[in-house]
């Protein structure tokens, strides 16, 4: 139960922080920006502590070691569980919590949705790797903040556990499986949905980087009506899951916010970064007219 609490607070802090970093100046100049909205940034830090605070960076395409790492608890995970439910074995991560943590709110979800939903983020953290490493051809120069770099190891690894967390005391005995219900099948085939066309974003961000190391403006797909459409099939990605758990799973509640509310401001920063890169005239041309940041027809 700490460790539910522990990590939905974490995460609803950081929507708030990351708000309010949108506000200040400072810290919008120092933390916010990363990779390109870093390069050719007119918003410089003002003050020597932002100043300082703004050259605690790690290159962009340390991205890779959030899946990576993400992945390793994932199969982690796996293990534990299977050697829970099936051998009746707890394995050292499960010892540990029951050791430093209580069994409360451990129960409300149904050990199929937990075993479904660690699926589904097992199957994303495998193609975020083979995009990270097969797919994208990331700048060498590109930055992001370390504080960056630290949520986003911290977040992936809430959410694998997060899959499971407040069903785990539904592993202790084998129950008889039920069939597949339609909010799954729902929850699943938006899944699916959501991680191709994120696929198909991120090949089409690769494509721009064949001629040069630079970027342009990215057309095709899901580009036509969105400016950062990728960000859209992730928060697609945590609604699908949140659908699997109807709502029910507070972690993934509070992973939904964090991803909707960072995206939506990185999409926001993303189309200045647009318009101020680009002329007026080229913009004009390469984005289609009423474009939305990040929800279409909406953002
Ligand atoms: N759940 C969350 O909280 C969360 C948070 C952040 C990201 N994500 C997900 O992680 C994925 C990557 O996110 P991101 O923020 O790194 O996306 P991004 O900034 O759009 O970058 C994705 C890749 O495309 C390249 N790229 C971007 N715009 C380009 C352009 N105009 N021309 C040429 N290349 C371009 C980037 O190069 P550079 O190497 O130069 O950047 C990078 O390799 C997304 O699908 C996103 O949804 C999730």
């Amino acid at each position: 139960m700490y460790l539910i609490i522990f990590i939905c607070t974490c995460l609803i802090i950081l929507a708030i922080l990351s708000i309010c970093a949108q506000q200040l100046h400072e810290l919008q100049a120092s933390v916010l920006s990363y990779g390109k909205l870093n390069l050719h940034n007119n918003k410089k830090p003002t003050t020597n502590w932002a100043n300082q605070l703004s050259k605690l960076v790690v290159p962009k395409h340390y991205f890779s070691h959030f899946y990576v790492i993400g992945l390793i608890s994932a199969i982690v995970s796996i293990v534990e569980l299977i050697s829970l439910s099936y051998f009746k074995k707890p394995l050292l991560l499960i010892r540990l919590l029951d050791l430093y943590d209580n069994r409360t709110g451990s129960h409300h979800l149904s050990q199929q949705q937990c075993s479904i939903g660690l699926t589904l983020i097992t199957c994303h953290l495998i193609r975020r790797v083979y995009e990270s490493f097969w797919i994208e051809r990331p700048s060498k120069t590109a930055t992001m903040h370390i504080s960056h770099y630290l949520i986003g190891i911290g977040f992936y690894g809430a959410m694998v556990l997060g899959s499971w967390l407040e069903g785990l005391s539904n592993f202790e005995s084998l129950h008889q499986q039920t069939p597949v219900d339609m909010m799954a099948l729902l929850a699943i085939s938006l899944f699916l949905y959501a991680s191709y066309h994120q696929y198909k974003c991120h090949v089409i961000l690769s494509s721009l980087r064949s001629k040069n190391e630079g970027y342009s403006i990215p057309r095709g797909g899901w580009f036509e009506v969105l400016v950062t459409p990728h960000y859209f099939a992730d928060i697609l990605i945590y609604l699908s899951l949140n659908i699997l758990y109807r709502f029910q799973n507070y972690i993934m509640i509070c992973g939904l916010i964090w991803t909707a509310v960072n995206l939506s401001i990185v999409s926001k920063e993303t189309q200045t970064w647009y318009y101020t890169h680009f002329s007026t005239e080229k913009y004009n041309q390469a984005f289609p007219h009423g474009r939305r940041k990040i929800i279409p027809g909406l953002y």
